[in-house]
């Protein structure tokens, strides 16, 4: 089927705002795609700083200073960290590692905060020798642990879970009970709560439903305070209205928290995926195409499954054929990786030129989160670098990882 003409005006939501058609070429950041794709080789990241930048600024905007962490395991570099600090986030981290990144960029340590449902020993210890600002405790075993070995006076919320998210159940009782026994840690200090009721939500009601939630929780914690509430992440960058949102749930917390009668915390988020999820393309070269009698290609890609993991991103990933201008007609695609791998889809259904041919390049879109933090060595393939481009400068932030990196961790016959 022959759908119709190349379109020449970019899909909204799903491309990096500074993404621009011009000189048959793909440019983000005011930077050619097919020019640094030549440069860096493919598959590449491509990040857009100024996307993630204005992201901050809108959740800062929304939510005021000191009430938006980024949560790092979206996309976490010294480079992207240091955007974050800068523009004024705090950041979540679920890992030693994810501190360790973090303060290489300059990330204040009084602003990170370590999540997690299980935290290793290193996790904590990392977290305790950088005096991180705040720890999640998300079980009775984590305030055990926390008790004998936090240095005091260490700032603690408690996760709450519920509708199948790991921690604390509220409805048994075990977070009341949670509650009681951290306050009674002299060297702990419980300072709110922390929840997570999942990723990609693209409307108001479920945070909603979960404050009215948290307030009736609040309401039965009598005689402790409950200074901040953290309602997470999860946004769909696509259908959130920042301002919008943060209103509701403002206006939302204070009815809930006034008809418990207990005083109303201050209300955090901390978002990943709609920070950078939609700054991010991944370029890659085409390698094979092949068309079914009724017109539909298969295209295989220079990358696929070890670059391209994320399926909860997966409805914003559009495939648009770059560094040349097609006026074949627009015909149905699948994009595929190099991978011998029925999971190796790239973009499942996507409209390209018909006469798209091995050498092309394609740029996917909204590849920001949870690609290149999920990336793995499947099939031996190493890891493409990713760069981050702005103000019409390309700038690595990871190297391309290398057949003899893999090599040095093989201990050998
Ligand atoms: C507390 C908290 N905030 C935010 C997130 C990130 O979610 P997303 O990337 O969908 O915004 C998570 C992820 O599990 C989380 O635990």
């Amino acid at each position: 089927m022959t759908l119709q003409s190349l379109p020449t005006r970019l899909e909204s939501g799903v491309w990096p705002p500074s993404a621009r058609w011009m000189s048959a070429d793909l440019r983000v950041g005011d930077v050619g795609l097919a020019e640094v794709a030549e440069t860096y080789g493919t598959p590449l990241y491509v990040l857009d700083e100024a996307a993630v930048r204005d992201r901050c600024r809108a959740y800062l905007a929304a939510f005021g200073a000191g009430n938006v962490a980024y949560t790092g395991k979206a996309l976490l570099t010294a480079g992207v960290a240091n955007w974050i600090a800068a523009e004024g986030l705090g950041l979540y981290a679920g890992s030693a590692g994810e501190i360790r990144v973090a303060l290489a960029g300059g990330t204040n340590p009084a602003r990170i905060v370590l999540y997690g449902s299980a935290k290793t020993p290193e996790d904590l210890n990392t977290a305790y020798g950088a005096r991180v600002g705040t720890i999640v405790a998300e079980s009775m075993s984590d305030i055990t642990r926390l008790a004998a070995t936090a240095p005091r006076g260490q700032r603690v919320l408690l996760r709450v879970g519920g509708d199948g998210t790991a921690g604390l159940a509220a409805g048994t009782g075990e977070l009341a009970a949670a509650v009681s026994r951290l306050a009674g840690q002299p060297g702990l200090r419980f300072a709110g709560l922390d929840c997570s009721i999942g990723h990609d939500i693209g409307h108001f009601r479920r945070y909603e439903q979960e404050i009215r939630r948290l307030a009736d929780l609040c309401g039965r914690l009598r005689g402790v305070a409950v200074e901040q509430l953290n309602l997470g992440g999860g946004h769909s960058d696509h259908d959130f209205a920042l301002d919008a949102f943060a209103d509701r749930m403002r206006t939302t917390l204070r009815c809930a928290f006034a008809q418990h009668d207990v005083p109303i915390p201050r209300l955090t988020v901390s978002p990943g995926r709609a920070v950078v999820g939609r700054a991010g393309v991944t370029l890659y070269r085409v390698l094979t195409v092949t068309t079914s009698p009724d017109g539909h290609l298969t295209v295989t890609t220079d990358g696929g499954l070890t670059d391209c993991p994320a399926v909860e991103c997966a409805d914003r990933h559009r495939a648009m054929l770059i560094a040349r201008r097609s006026v074949a007609p627009v015909v149905p695609a699948t994009v595929l990786g190099r991978h011998n791998d029925p999971a190796d889809v790239v973009v499942p259904a996507a409209d390209l030129p018909a006469d798209v041919h091995p050498g092309d390049l394609l740029a996917i879109s909204a590849t920001g989160a949870y690609h290149h933090a999920r990336a793995s060595n499947y099939h031996l393939v190493p890891r493409p670098p990713l760069l981050a481009v702005a103000g019409g400068r390309a700038r690595l932030l990871i190297r391309r990882e290398t057949q003899h990196d893999l090599l040095s961790r093989d201990c050998g016959r």
